[in-house]
């Protein structure tokens, strides 16, 4: 664990209490809480089995709540039968037939409410439509869709039948798409003509076709969404247009019900290596969290409009869009595009225009929008907000301040949200009716949720402020079941310490005296760019895969904007450029490692040098290559450099 991630405290005391007009009307009112919280230390078990039996409707009910025997892998409500997608539509028809379940508003500004009825007839048909070209239980589907509502319609019709679904970024390039094709087998890929973003088209079918074209025999039929109509080829006898698909196809279809144990979808994340991981979740344990957190950190309530700004390519836009707000039987909103179309007040024009009163987002676009000044958002009617939310790194006090007081103009909670792809749904969050918060604080662990802070040899630290390993010491619903064709790098990621006994989260952490978790940053060598993991390994062979690069080596370096700034250190195949600088060449370095991985993926610095620093035992000596990257001074020992110009040259000095 590098020390700059475990020493770095920084203490910050105000503290916001909830204000008693939202707690009057809140979920969970401080006797619920302090309920909550005994009955999950009494009795852990009977916690959960309440929760899910009280939360989700069940085919067939459960007997056996965990079955821990086969310990890190376990099962939850494993004898019980049930269907997500029921539980997310069906189920709310009786009362809410008329109830609008997606208000979606397109880059271009045209806007869709969708009622539950609709949506219902909507999954129903498109799952007839996956039935008819093929697709069962347990096969892979997979989904590289912009943010229109057939995203959602997609992933709900896998659940209605049981497929498994992994949806793919759409900002990710063709070569990533064909891995995650690959590496899940998978049958079918749903896509569209393209989508609107930042006033330009996103070519997806076209990336759809480049990644077939690299080889993905898996694949036997493609549907094709018409959003943006312009022209795109079609490849007779495997694509098929999602109008084409539909048509005939019965509005009715009989949900497949499946075992709770039954995997619901793969999402690939970026770890360690270079390669993605699968990260494989169960039907009932992450169905569970889904709604539980919507509920209880959302407040979601009868006539909320509720708006995460994330996309479905991404674990917050699974649970926070396609799955939690519908189980919760809530309205949601989903927007299309880029914020800053036409211009920057887009966001708080939804706001305004949606009446939108939760509102969840990433701190890189709260600071990005911060940056622009307060007379945007002044200029809109944001008074339907009554909750704020964060995800996917630590806020800074600052935008947290801004956040509070420009959007939340003071009188809305801020629920800062700690959890993973691999959690499923939220784990450390404030209930924001009940819990005071502290401005860069996730706050303590939801009832029910085992966080600890450990040290080296796996014992609690009890001393306020002093970092260590953020672990999660009991099982729970919503966790990940395992690694999608390796079992073994799912042991072996998560569980490598402490005998096995702890999930490792891959975070450090420290509590401060009142208990309050503050997340210091990654243990490992992900990177987290905008909120979005990004392995540096990933990013590395990117890079060497280019003819021109022999070895190359990418750390993180703090960016205002961003939270982190990819920077890359180059050796070249020849000669290094005169004075390390080659513009050309750095530019078409970027657009490489765009296409490799993904736009996020490019560095913003390249730096070219004759070699890396390495160790004797030849591992590449990050921490110096860190302190380079942040102008810092170099704390490493350099004494067994092989060459000590290269520092100069890292440093960018010669
Ligand atoms: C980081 C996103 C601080 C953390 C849901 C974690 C956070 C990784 C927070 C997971 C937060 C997420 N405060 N750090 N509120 N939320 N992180 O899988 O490093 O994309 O391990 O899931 O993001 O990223 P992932």
């Amino acid at each position: 664990m590098s020390s700059n991630n475990i020493d770095s405290a920084l203490i910050e005391n105000r503290q916001f209490p909830p204000a008693s007009e939202f707690t009057d009307r809140a979920r969970i009112k401080q006797a619920d809480f302090d309920r909550l919280h005994q009955q999950a230390s009494d009795d852990y078990v009977g916690f959960w089995a309440e929760q899910a039996r009280s939360m989700l409707d069940w085919q067939t009910p459960f007997n056996d709540v965990l079955d821990d025997s086969k310990a890190p892998h376990f099962k939850w409500f494993a004898d019980g039968t049930l269907n997500v997608s029921y539980n997310c539509l069906d189920r709310h028809l009786a009362s809410k037939a008329d109830k609008t379940a997606i208000i979606f508003e397109g880059e271009k500004g045209d806007t869709r409410h969708i009622t539950y009825q609709q949506l219902t007839d909507e999954v129903s048909q498109f799952a007839n439509a996956l039935k008819a070209k093929g697709i069962e239980k347990g096969d892979r589907v997979v989904i590289y869709m912009p943010m229109i509502p057939e995203a959602v319609v997609a992933m709900q019709a896998c659940a209605r039948i049981g497929a498994i679904h992994s949806v793919v970024f759409g900002g990710f390039s063709a070569e990533s798409l064909r891995d995650r094709i690959n590496d899940a087998s998978a049958k079918m890929l749903i896509t569209a003509d393209g989508g609107n973003r930042g006033g330009k088209i996103v070519e997806l079918k076209s990336a759809c076709d480049k990644a077939m074209a690299g080889g993905c025999p898996s694949i036997e039929h493609v549907i094709v969404c018409q959003r943006t109509q312009h022209d795109i080829p079609m490849q007779e006898g495997r694509d098929t247009w999602w109008h084409d698909a539909i048509k005939g196809q019965s509005s009715e279809c009989a949900p497949v019900w499946v075992e709770s144990e039954h995997p619901l979808f793969l999402l690939y994340t970026s770890g360690s290596t270079g390669k993605p991981k699968g990260i494989q979740h169960a039907s009932g344990g992450y169905l569970l969290g889904a709604v539980m957190t919507n509920l209880w950190v959302f407040d979601l309530q009868d006539n909320d409009i509720f708006w995460c700004t994330a996309d479905v390519g991404w674990i917050t836009g699974h649970t926070y869009v396609a799955y939690g707000p519908l189980a919760a039987g809530g309205t949601l909103l989903m927007y299309e595009g880029a914020p800053t179309v036409p211009d920057a007040g887009r966001f708080w024009r939804i706001c305004e225009t949606h009446r939108v009163s939760i509102f969840y987002t990433a701190p890189t676009a709260i600071r990005a929008l911060m940056k622009l000044g307060d007379d945007l958002p002044n200029n809109y009617d944001l008074s339907s907000i009554r909750l704020l939310g964060t995800v996917g790194e630590p806020i800074n006090p600052e935008a947290w301040m801004w956040y509070h007081k420009v959007i939340g103009r003071e009188h809305c909670p801020i629920v800062d949200t700690w959890w993973q792809t691999e959690t499923g749904a939220n784990m450390i969050a404030p209930l924001p009716g009940v819990i005071a918060t502290k401005p860069g604080s996730c706050t303590i662990p939801l009832p029910g949720i085992a966080a600890d802070v450990v040290d080296e040899n796996g014992n609690s630290i009890t001393e306020a402020n002093k970092g260590g390993y953020l672990v999660i010491t009991k099982p729970f619903p919503s966790m990940l079941r395992t690694i999608w064709g390796d079992d073994q790098r799912y042991v072996e990621t998560y569980w490598p310490k402490f005998d096995g006994k702890y999930y490792l989260a891959g975070d450090s952490a420290r509590r401060d005296a009142d208990g309050y978790f503050w997340i210091m940053g990654r243990i490992d060598d992900v990177l987290n760019v905008s909120g979005h993991r990004l392995g540096t390994m990933e990013v590395e062979s990117a890079l060497v895969a280019h003819e021109r690069v022999a070895e190359a080596a990418v750390v993180g370096r703090p960016d205002d904007i961003k939270g982190e700034a990819i920077f890359a250190y180059v050796v070249l195949r020849g000669t290094r450029p005169p004075d390390g600088i080659d513009e050309e060449l750095t530019k078409e370095l970027r657009n490489w490692v765009g296409e490799q991985i993904g736009p996020i993926a490019k560095p913003d610095n390249i730096r070219y040098a004759d070699n890396l620093p390495k160790t004797r035992s030849g591992k590449i000596m990050r921490r110096l290559l860190r302190n380079i990257a942040c102008g810092e001074d170099i704390t490493s020992d350099t004494s067994t450099l092989e060459n000590e110009d290269i520092l100069l040259q890292l440093q960018g000095k010669s």
